[in-house]
């Protein structure tokens, strides 16, 4: 799990003869180091890593958190909204604290009830009736050492059921290795689990039959597979991922593609007034490009909203309205919330994600799945262009139902066939990129630039490079440059223009022109056939030529060996960059 958070973790066990916490600051390497010292024998535990919501990374901050007399424990994602309330109410009666953190607040109110009812299931759950905020916790306690109480309220929980032995995790990532077979809880829902049985009730008290499902995933997806790193891993997994994102979805004959998610749906979309796409970070990036393609192809007006924003902006949703949630974990707080907003405005909503059973994937009305398989790079890449390929899906099946002729149809879809053979050629330029990243490695700032279809490109070049290699890195639509960015160019600027040929190339020259007055350094990303450009700039890197509104998924590609290729080469962690977590479960 440590890629959903690192900057400390901890377990804690109880059995017949031990129950304690070991905790850390880093990374899991580090408590590995500290447990394995130990002699620890216990039939049961947790374990967390974490992500600074309250308080620094510290041993004292880092879970499981406990009560005074070190009897219970717990972990807990999420953020608990009231807690300086429930804190000033247990230290009236008489508790004291040692973390900063909101979770300890849980253990001594779950501590508090635990001396009142003596049952640790029904205390977990009196103390979750008073809190407000999120939270997917467990908790172990010395005197009942043969459960784990789970609970769920807007961060993900899953149950894995193995062989005399179960488990639970906040993402079946973890799980496969044990088991295949889990169960999701869902909000409101709290669960008493044993080495050979659980059972689940609602935080009211109600009985719960909850089913179990098979998780379609193998060993491997979740393993380097001799690569140095994950993101290299998946970047060079993107022909199969794209394939895959397809496979089965395209009608040929038809010109059409297929979406059994969207089944029933698909005329109420057809006729939607407006379809808005909401998402963060890269997905965000996604749903600009199918801004662009939805606009082009399927003559539906589309806005693309910043979910942190649009869910509490007071935005006109409207019945008639599609909207769109677009997250790769399909557990960020953000798109969760404001896909919750949209519901309750009667939108149709629908769900673009890529962990099967996630909550955004849940909660939504209907959606489809990107199937790129896990991606644990903290660094979206395999996501983005499945993204791109399903929304291209989504426009092919509204255009065809609209305006779009058979024969357009079939032309996108061979287009989008060939991609994974043109994505195999565009990574066979890995070391040529390398060696170009050695000359840019020292740079303390960079500009992407692109116009149409590829001014999303420069705004994903650009973060995948800033969040890895901590150089300071913005994407911009290359006509705006002269309104102000244009003031930064000088010899030691670099820019990376996104110029393959499309209706602006023309524009985009004239762009690269400007720059080079200046003496900018200028890497381009141009077309297989480009002659033209090499001569203007200091670098290029070629890719295969599509149709526009599919270009985006391969000019993307050598960005984010680019961006790979900096960081190792300033010997930065790529997988795991500071500060991030790989899914925001927190707003
Ligand atoms: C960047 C990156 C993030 C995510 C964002 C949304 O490489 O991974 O910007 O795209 O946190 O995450 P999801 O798609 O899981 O909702």
């Amino acid at each position: 799990m440590e890629y959903r958070g690192y900057d400390s973790a901890g377990i804690a066990v109880v059995g017949r003869e031990e129950c304690r916490a070991i905790k850390t600051k880093g990374k899991v390497s580090e408590l590995e180091k500290n447990v394995y010292s130990q002699n620890i024998s216990a039939n049961l535990g947790i374990g967390h890593t974490r992500w600074a919501t309250h308080g620094e990374p510290s041993v004292t901050n880092a879970h499981p958190h406990s009560n005074k007399e070190q009897t219970l424990f717990i972990i807990h994602n999420g953020i608990i909204e009231n807690y300086s309330t429930l804190k000033n109410n247990l230290i009236n009666e008489g508790y004291t604290f040692v973390s900063e953190t909101d979770t300890e607040v849980l253990a001594h109110l779950i501590d508090y009830y635990l001396k009142l009812k003596n049952n640790l299931f029904q205390a977990v759950r009196y103390a979750l009736n008073e809190v407000e905020g999120t939270y997917g916790l467990a908790v172990i306690y010395k005197e009942e050492p043969d459960k784990i109480i789970a609970a769920r309220k807007g961060s993900p929980l899953v149950i894995g059921i193995g062989k005399n032995e179960n488990f639970i995790a906040s993402d079946v990532n973890a799980l496969i290795v044990h088991t295949s077979q889990v169960v999701y809880l869902e909000d409101g829902e709290i669960a008493e689990i044993y080495k050979d049985h659980f059972h689940a009730k609602t935080i009211h008290d109600e009985e719960i039959i909850k089913e179990i499902h098979k998780v379609d995933m193998n060993v491997d997806e979740i393993t380097k597979g001799g690569y140095p790193h994950y993101m290299l891993k998946e970047i060079m997994e993107q022909p199969d991922s794209i394939f895959n994102s397809m496979r089965g979805r395209l009608l040929y004959e038809e010109g059409i593609s297929k979406l059994g998610g969207l089944q029933g749906y698909e005329d109420r979309i057809v006729r939607s007034q407006r379809i808005i796409i909401s998402a963060c970070g890269t997905s965000w990036h996604a749903g600009l490009v199918g801004e662009y393609m939805l606009e082009e192809y399927a003559g539906i007006p589309v806005e693309v909203e910043y979910a942190s924003e649009f869910r509490y902006r007071h935005p006109i949703i409207r019945p008639e309205d599609t909207v769109i949630f677009i997250s790769q974990s399909g557990e960020t707080a953000d798109t969760l919330a404001s896909l919750k907003e949209a519901k309750k405005k009667g939108a149709l909503c629908l769900g673009v994600c890529n962990v099967v059973g996630s909550s955004i994937a849940r909660e939504s009305n209907a959606g489809v799945y990107i199937h790129a398989g896990p991606e644990i790079g903290v660094a979206s890449t395999k996501a983005f262009t499945s993204q791109l390929v399903v929304l291209s899906l989504i426009t092919l099946l509204l255009a065809r139902k609209k305006n779009l002729s058979l024969i357009e149809g079939q032309n996108i879809i061979r287009e989008m066939q060939s991609l994974p053979e043109k994505v195999k050629k565009i990574l066979e330029s890995n070391d040529q990129i390398e060696k170009i990243a050695d000359e840019y490695m020292s740079c303390r700032n960079f500009l992407y630039l692109g116009r149409g279809y590829n001014f999303p490109v420069a705004l994903e070049g650009a973060l995948k490079l800033k969040e890895i290699s901590y150089i300071h890195a913005e994407g911009y639509p290359a006509a705006e440059m002269k309104h102000g960015p244009i003031a930064l160019i000088d010899e030691n600027m670099p820019v990376v223009f996104i110029a393959t040929k499309d209706a602006v190339y023309d524009k985009v020259i004239s762009n690269i022109e400007e720059v080079k007055a200046r003496k900018g350094r200028i890497l381009a990303i141009v077309n297989e056939d480009d002659d033209y450009i090499e001569k203007l700039v200091d670098h290029v890197i070629r890719v295969p030529k599509t149709i526009n509104m599919l270009q985006p998924i391969l000019s993307v590609i050598p960005l984010q060996l680019l961006a790979y290729h900096v960081a190792v080469k300033r010997g930065l962690n790529v997988d795991q960059p500071r500060n991030l977590a790989k899914s925001v479960t927190v707003e």
